[in-house]
């Protein structure tokens, strides 16, 4: 097995996971999101936008880019025989494939993040979050792996298994090799903040948090895409996105299965910390799949900074 850090820049994605000695299995799952993820570019770069229910030159139904992705990833997790359960933000529900599911592994999907963003040619993802076994309805600690690919003016994938932060982009054959090994976030405050949700909504512990970033000279970098927004304050090594609690939403907007359990399980791998503002997100036992929270991620320092504004203000 290689000696992290050491591994040279530019190896494929497949041969990355066999060199690191990943469970061949979960190598599956993440080589069959990586396959699907070619197939939904292409579909966002070149499919018709937002028009489902309606038809092409041809007179075939087109699919919204979202539901398309959906059926792209949940047909290649299906075939691969080792996948007992999949939950995806599109669907809405949970999809038994296996009932023989203590050596398989369960996957909770967003096919296609910030979907919306495509029409105005901004940045997408998909995130993906992946148990081991049957239920999805757990604590995102437990999580065995999780992963983003992001659809951008270049495609990268980010994964974890537990065992660092790797980050891939994607070369001119549509193979993802290796860019980042263990990518870790620098101590310090933020100096850069992606804030969610109205401002004017927001409660009093999350306006002073924003306050005090300002006050530092923290500067404001929203794109109002999840997956771009967290992948910059990864890939800057420094940060901090909130979509908060409100004053009409008090969960918030984001998912925990599909968006903010994978997203807080690679920042905490790379040694950044995530909260619902009162909490470890990590540890939310999720009562129900489409369950929402509010959350503040990205540098330690930070996050512990909001949780303490929050605090003081009752
Ligand atoms: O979940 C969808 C999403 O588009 C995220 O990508 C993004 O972080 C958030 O919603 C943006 O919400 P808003 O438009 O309220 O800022
Ligand atoms: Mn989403």
């Amino acid at each position: 097995m290689r000696q992290p850090g050491t591994t040279p820049l530019h190896v494929d994605l497949r041969r990355y996971l066999r060199e690191t000695d990943e469970d061949r299995d979960l190598t599956r799952v993440i080589c069959e999101i990586a396959d699907a993820s070619k197939y939904i570019i292409n579909a966002i770069r070149t499919g018709d936008l937002g028009m489902a229910g309606t038809s092409n030159l041809y007179g075939e139904a087109q699919l919204a880019l979202d539901v398309l992705s959906d059926r792209i990833i949940r047909k290649r997790l299906v075939h691969s025989g080792v996948v007992a359960c999949i939950a995806s933000e599109e669907s809405g529900e949970v999809q038994q494939i296996d009932k023989d599911c203590d050596h398989k592994y369960s996957v909770a999907y967003d096919p296609l993040d910030g979907s919306s963003l495509v029409d105005v040619n901004l940045a997408v993802g998909t995130i993906v979050s992946i148990y081991k076994g049957c239920d999805v309805l757990r604590p995102g600690r437990e999580q065995v792996a999780a992963m983003y690919i992001l659809y951008g003016p270049r495609t990268t994938l980010v994964y974890s298994t537990g065992r660092g932060v790797h980050e891939f982009a994607m070369n001119s054959l549509m193979e993802y090799t290796l860019n980042h090994e263990n990518l870790r976030m620098k101590p310090g405050p933020a100096k850069i903040y992606s804030p969610g949700g109205q401002r004017s909504k927001w409660t009093e512990g999350t306006e002073r948090f924003a306050q005090e970033l300002e006050g530092s000279g923290a500067k404001l970098r929203y794109s109002g895409g999840f997956v771009p927004d967290i992948n910059q304050v990864l890939i800057k090594r420094n940060g901090v996105f909130m979509y908060p609690h409100l004053q009409d939403a008090p969960e918030g907007k984001l998912r925990v299965l599909y968006e903010l359990n994978p997203m807080a399980f690679l920042l905490e791998q790379a040694g950044g910390a995530a909260s619902t503002g009162r909490g470890r997100i990590l540890d939310l036992q999720p009562d129900r799949i489409d369950m929402r929270a509010p959350i503040f991620i990205g540098s330690r320092e930070s996050v512990e900074q909001a949780e303490r504004c929050i605090a003081e203000a009752g």
